[in-house]
């Protein structure tokens, strides 16, 4: 067994994506986030917690509290996968609203495509979208400039927004 695992919260694919990358650079395993269970755990010195942002939140972060005591001698780190362009801005930002303090953050673009939304998502991604579409392109906030940009379909995944995280564990 691998001495990492990488785990995993994809609501529509991009972060499996990264997940799957990254077990096969690193020599990982890659466990969907559920399937975790605390007597796998200990055979893994480090844990990679791979999930989407949803409103600046990292998606799969509660498995970090649920199972707080079982990771407590383990080196976790956190890749984040949003739409959002890379910046320390939304780094800081990230990591403020998810609570990340001493934790290694990570980040790689995701895509989106509102057509395979879930009701309530493309709710709330037109309702955005209308709203930019209102303003002049220098009014723009970045995520709505992004919300824009996506909402024809759009994806940014890269395996290089790997590179710094496969660095920092090799
Ligand atoms: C309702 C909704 C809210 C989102 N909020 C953010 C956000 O706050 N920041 C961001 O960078 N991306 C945001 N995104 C984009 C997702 O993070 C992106 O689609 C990502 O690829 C999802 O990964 P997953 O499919 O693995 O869950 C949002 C997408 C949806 C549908």
């Amino acid at each position: 067994m691998a001495e990492t695992a990488v785990l995993f919260r994809s609501k529509y694919g991009a972060s499996r994506k990264y997940a799957l990358m990254l077990k096969e650079r690193i020599g990982a395993d890659a466990i969907e986030n559920e399937n975790m269970k605390p007597e796998l755990i200990r055979e893994f010195s480090n844990i990679v917690m791979i999930g989407g942002v949803y409103r600046d939140r990292i998606n799969g972060l509660d498995f970090l509290r649920r199972f707080r005591r079982d990771l407590q001698d383990k080196n976790i780190f956190v890749f984040a996968v949003g739409c959002m362009e890379l910046s320390t801005e939304y780094i800081a930002r990230l990591r403020q609203v998810n609570g990340l303090d001493d934790i290694p953050l990570f980040y790689g673009r995701g895509e989106m495509d509102v057509k395979t939304l879930s009701f309530a998502d493309r709710l709330m991604i037109n309702a955005i979208r209308k709203m930019a579409e209102r303003r002049t392109p220098t009014e723009l906030t970045d995520s709505e400039k992004t919300v824009i940009e996506a909402a024809g379909g759009a994806s940014w995944v890269d395996g290089r927004y790997l590179d710094p995280i496969v660095d920092y564990l090799s």
